[in-house]
């Protein structure tokens, strides 16, 4: 346990502060030694309350306090939808168990206490390229406060671009039944996203203007470190063949078929992330992104494993959610503390089939676009029935968005391998 905390700090510490923030700092098992003040700074001891000089174009803001800081931007994988909350839930559906908040905690406690990492958590669920570039009312970047120290940044972008929802929707749930489209149709019109330009040149604008904000040339150890996404299912087991998450009573099968179709997509929404962030590193001079494939960290961890049968909603080895299924984090953690039975309190605002369609996909939140077919779906077919009754309550129809929301995104366990792969590759750069 105690070593890994100290792998983990040590690939922070060698992304973070190699670059520049720290000079000649080298990494000793637990202690992390800084021989130019001689100090010792021990992984989360009481002696992490230290403040160490820093060079003068590296200083941050008279009085902030902080001693380093990063911002995330992106979608609901970067958000954590699902992973725990302190009281109300945002809009935006940010986590306290997302690789974000994990990689503040050890930033934090490697730089002398929570007050010392400035973190500007600015991802929101259901958000595309759009949503991250300057401009418009959810703009990401306008939320960026650039007076605020930032050594990195994190992105999540293009699930929602590339239609996830979708192709979840049409291939697996059919929120909005037989209406949803075919499978193969989404599949297509995902496919065609991906083949195009407009995801690719978003991405590199949004890039941009991040690389821009955090004043690049002048912090020459800024990068930004770009996620893709992790396939979905296991698609070599038989006996998934014959289960179904659809919503609906009689919905489609999870066929070897279908799954594998399924991870292609997310494995082409990956080498096309990949491959745009190459392009965009090939106009510097050093590389300015880093991209991190998680997907091989969730093998064994996906649906339709073997033995398992779907929907399992007891298996904490399955790192992604179930519609309104618990969260899986360790006890003693962050995210274990709120309480998961917040989000299932029941909402007080009517879905109307009639009106709702235009905001949720507006939103782009999973969560409202799952309700707002389902009211769809019976207002057009009221004799229609639930498949099993863990889609919704007996008396209370309607759940808060993020009940449906986050199926399908990263457990705490899950977003525990993101941060661990983001340390990895970032080990790797050294
Ligand atoms: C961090 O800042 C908050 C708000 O200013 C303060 O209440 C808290 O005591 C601080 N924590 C530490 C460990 O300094
Ligand atoms: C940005 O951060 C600085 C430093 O903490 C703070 O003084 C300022 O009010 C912030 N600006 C906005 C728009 O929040
Ligand atoms: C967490 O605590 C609960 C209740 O004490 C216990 O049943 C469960 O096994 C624990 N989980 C882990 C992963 O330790």
């Amino acid at each position: 346990m105690k070593f890994g905390f100290a792998m983990r700090l040590a690939a922070v510490f060698t992304f973070v502060l190699s670059s520049g923030l720290v000079l000649s700092r080298t990494v000793e098992q637990y202690h992390l030694v800084a021989p130019d003040t001689q100090q010792v700074i021990s992984n989360g001891g009481a002696s992490t309350h230290h403040r160490r000089p820093l060079p003068a174009h590296l200083a941050h803001p008279e009085g902030s306090g902080f001693q380093t800081g990063f911002v995330a931007f992106g979608d609901s994988y970067s958000a954590g939808i699902g992973t725990g909350f302190n009281g109300k839930e945002d809009d935006c559906r940010r986590g306290l168990g997302a690789h974000g908040e994990l990689i503040r905690a050890d930033l934090a406690a490697s730089q002398g206490g929570p007050n010392s990492t400035a973190f500007q958590f600015l991802s929101c669920t259901g958000a595309t390229t759009q949503e991250v570039l300057s401009g418009g009312p959810d703009s990401q970047m306008d939320a960026f406060n650039t007076s605020l120290p930032v050594d990195f940044a994190l992105l999540s972008v293009g699930g929602n671009d590339l239609g996830f929802f979708d192709v979840m929707n049409s291939c697996v749930f059919r929120f909005y039944n037989f209406y949803s489209g075919t499978c193969e149709a989404a599949l297509a019109r995902s496919q065609a996203q991906i083949e195009g330009d407009e995801f690719a040149q978003g991405l590199q604008v949004a890039v941009t203007e991040i690389l821009d904000a955090a004043r690049w040339e002048k912090r020459p150890w800024f990068r930004v470190t770009v996620t893709g996404y992790a396939r979905f299912f296991n698609d070599a087991t038989d006996a998934c063949d014959d289960m179904s998450f659809g919503v609906w009573w009689n919905g489609p099968r999870l066929k070897k078929d279908l799954r594998s179709r399924m991870n292609a997509m997310v494995l082409t929404v990956n080498a096309k992330i990949r491959r745009t962030v190459d392009e965009i590193n090939a106009r510097f001079t050093r590389d300015k992104l880093v991209f991190v494939d998680y997907d091989e960290g969730f093998d064994g961890h996906r649906f339709c494993e073997e033995g398992v049968s779907e929907p399992d909603y007891g298996r904490a080895d399955t790192w992604f959610f179930l519609v309104g299924a618990q969260d899986n984090a360790r006890n003693g953690t962050q995210s274990n503390h709120a309480s998961d039975l917040e989000t299932l309190s029941p909402t007080s605002v009517l879905i109307d089939p009639s009106f709702c369609l235009e905001p949720a996909q507006r939103s782009g939140d999973w969560g409202e676009l799952a309700l707002c077919y389902m009211a769809m779906a019976k207002a057009r077919d009221p004799s229609l029935q639930l498949a099993r009754g863990d889609f919704v309550a007996e008396n209370s129809m309607w759940y808060v968005p993020t009940y449906y929301g986050k199926t399908f995104h990263p457990r705490s366990l899950g977003h525990e391998t993101i941060r661990d792969k983001i340390y990895e590759v970032w080990r790797g750069l050294e």
